[in-house]
């Protein structure tokens, strides 16, 4: 009989990859999913981490309007896609008008959704696969968190006005994964320009929904300033030189 090495996820599983944004804080000049890390876009490195995880049937890719550099990509990737349908759309000019793009073009059998940053690129496969078993597994809304080493301050104007408890805080990375019809109606509730909402499980949080969290991974940052890109070709390096063992994390 063959051995199965992971346990099947029942519910059909979309991934929405968010890479509209134009990367204000990397100062490059282009939409940061273009930037190069190692030779290739980090938008490159972000679809090679979901179609290793193995975990969606389809990927919509929400790109920035006219960009035939990152189409070109999403086209040759979804050439060797294997069994996962690749596509793209254009986003919009929120983080939450993009993901929304995204979302209307999942197919309606998707039971699951996840929604992730192409910022993100160097996301290891196993986070996609806890994030989507955790909602196959029942949750309405799951979030991939590390513990918070630095001690965070409340600050009104130039003053501290408290310092909440460091066990009780959690840094809050991507995918995250959701229901998907429940997601969907969490998105009608709020306007698309808004700036406020950061990420989509606060959106589930207004409807009162419990957000569940499993364990992120250090290499799931989010590549934001310059100094993140420089880790993140640091990263590489380390990971595509002969002979190395995988990163402690
Ligand atoms: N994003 C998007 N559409 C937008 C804004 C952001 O698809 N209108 C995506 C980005 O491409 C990124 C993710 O949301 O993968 C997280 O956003 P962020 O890291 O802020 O990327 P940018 O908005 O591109 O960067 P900046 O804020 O520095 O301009
Ligand atoms: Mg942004």
């Amino acid at each position: 009989m063959p051995q199965q090495t992971s346990s099947p996820l029942p519910a059909a599983t979309a991934v929405v990859l968010v890479a509209a944004g134009s990367g204000q804080r990397l100062g490059r000049g282009i939409p940061k999913a273009r930037v190069l890390c190692a030779g290739r876009t980090l938008l490159e490195h972000a679809l090679d981490g979901i179609l290793a995880a193995r975990v969606a049937v389809s990927v919509v890719v929400v790109l920035p309007a006219d960009d035939a550099v990152l189409t070109a990509v999403v086209d040759r990737l979804a050439a060797g896609a294997g069994g996962t349908r690749v596509s793209s759309v254009v986003g919009g000019g929120t983080r939450t008008a993009s993901v929304r793009a995204g979302l209307a073009a999942v197919p309606e059998s998707a039971a699951v959704v996840l929604v992730h940053d192409a910022a993100r690129a160097l996301t290891p496969p196993g986070v996609f696969r806890r994030v989507a078993a955790a909602v196959a597994a029942g949750a309405e809304a799951v979030v991939p968190v590390l513990p918070v080493v630095d001690t965070v301050k409340i600050v009104t104007g130039t003053v501290v006005t408290s310092t909440p408890d460091r066990t009780t805080l959690r840094a809050v990375q991507t995918p995250q994964g959701f229901a998907t019809a429940s997601l969907r109606a969490a998105h009608l509730a709020v306007p698309a320009t808004s700036d406020a909402v950061t990420d989509d499980a606060m959106l589930m949080e207004a409807r009162g929904a419990d957000v569940h969290v499993v364990d992120g991974d250090a290499l799931a940052f989010k590549v934001t300033a310059p100094l993140d890109l420089l880790v993140a070709e640091a990263v590489l390096a380390q990971r595509d030189a002969p002979g190395s063992a995988p990163l402690p994390t």
